[in-house]
């Protein structure tokens, strides 16, 4: 039987994750199929049971978006580390009964960062944005990346420090307010890891954060120019970007998860980004 799988959401209609896949699919000559499934909000417990009826019907591995995130962490037998810092999982494997819950959204970011925008981070300056479930993803990645300096700036600043502690970070890191930021310099990259772009809003980042050569990095995908980046292209960085090479990079994180096959990322980034302005 050919090998299933599926992203769930809801709403899922917006999901670029079949294609996504489709393209991975077609190019490393996998034999599989890969669908989008609504989840459902309620009853309580109808989630679980559409996933579990997921794998018992042959079904290999899900990439999970919202809201079902923590949900899927939480159902899972067995959870990485990285998943289980963020408390989140976006793709889960279905193997001998069990269910594994992986989180790839901070590695694909990283990927995305280092790798395809050519920003290393060892050495670098970096200020991340919000102290939720993305950043949440995001700190280990970071952490293993070796930056000199990670500030976490959140309006919550004990949702900030609980992060870090959570994360076991090491001194480099350091949790503040955004009040406090307008002193701290220029940083090499910063990173909109809150949920501010969404709802078109601008986290209250003062303009002098960032560098001109630096980088200015928004995980919000396919919303064009948003406040943030606008910001940061007001505040003459060169360097923006959106989510969508973080989009690919986790889907290929889990499709090298699921098929032991690591697929190319570069085209099918191309073909899904749209300009930013
Ligand atoms: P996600 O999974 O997208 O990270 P989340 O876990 O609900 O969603 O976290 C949202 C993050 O965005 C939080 O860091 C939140 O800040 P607070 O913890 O202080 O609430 C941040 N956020 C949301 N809207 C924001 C806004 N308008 N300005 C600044 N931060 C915002």
């Amino acid at each position: 039987m050919t090998d299933q799988y599926a992203v769930i959401g809801n709403p899922v209609g917006h999901t670029k994750s079949p294609l996504i896949h489709g393209l991975f699919a077609g190019a490393t000559k996998q034999d599989m199929t890969y669908t989008a499934i609504e989840g459902p909000l309620e009853p309580e417990g109808a989630f679980v049971e559409t996933v579990r009826a997921f794998g018992a019907a042959g079904g290999k591995g899900m990439n999970v978006t919202a809201p079902f995130k923590l949900k899927a962490f939480a159902l899972a037998d067995a959870r990485s580390e990285r998943a289980s810092l963020a408390g989140a999982a976006n793709a889960l494997k279905f193997e001998d009964g069990r269910i594994i819950a992986e989180n790839f959204d901070g590695v694909g970011l990283l990927r995305d960062i280092e790798v395809n925008l050519s920003v290393p981070l060892e050495g670098k300056r970096v200020l991340m944005l919000g102290a939720g479930g993305a950043a949440r993803g995001a700190l280990l990645p970071f952490l293993a990346a070796r930056p000199a300096e990670l500030v976490i700036a959140n309006r919550s600043l004990a949702k900030a420090h609980a992060l870090i502690a959570d994360g076991n970070a090491s001194d480099s890191v350091r949790a503040c307010a955004y009040g406090d930021l307008a002193r701290m310099g220029r940083f090499d990259l910063v990173v909109n890891a809150t949920s501010a772009s969404l709802t078109g809003d601008l986290p209250p980042v003062p303009p002098n954060v960032f560098s001109p050569t630096g980088t200015a990095y928004e995980l919000a995908y396919g919303k064009g120019l948003t406040p943030f980046l606008r910001l940061a292209r007001n505040a003459g960085v060169r360097g923006i970007a959106d989510g969508v090479g973080m989009l690919v990079e986790q889907a290929a994180e889990a499709f090298a998860w699921w098929r032991g096959v690591r697929p190319q990322t570069r085209a099918v980034i191309d073909r899904l980004v749209l300009p930013l302005n």
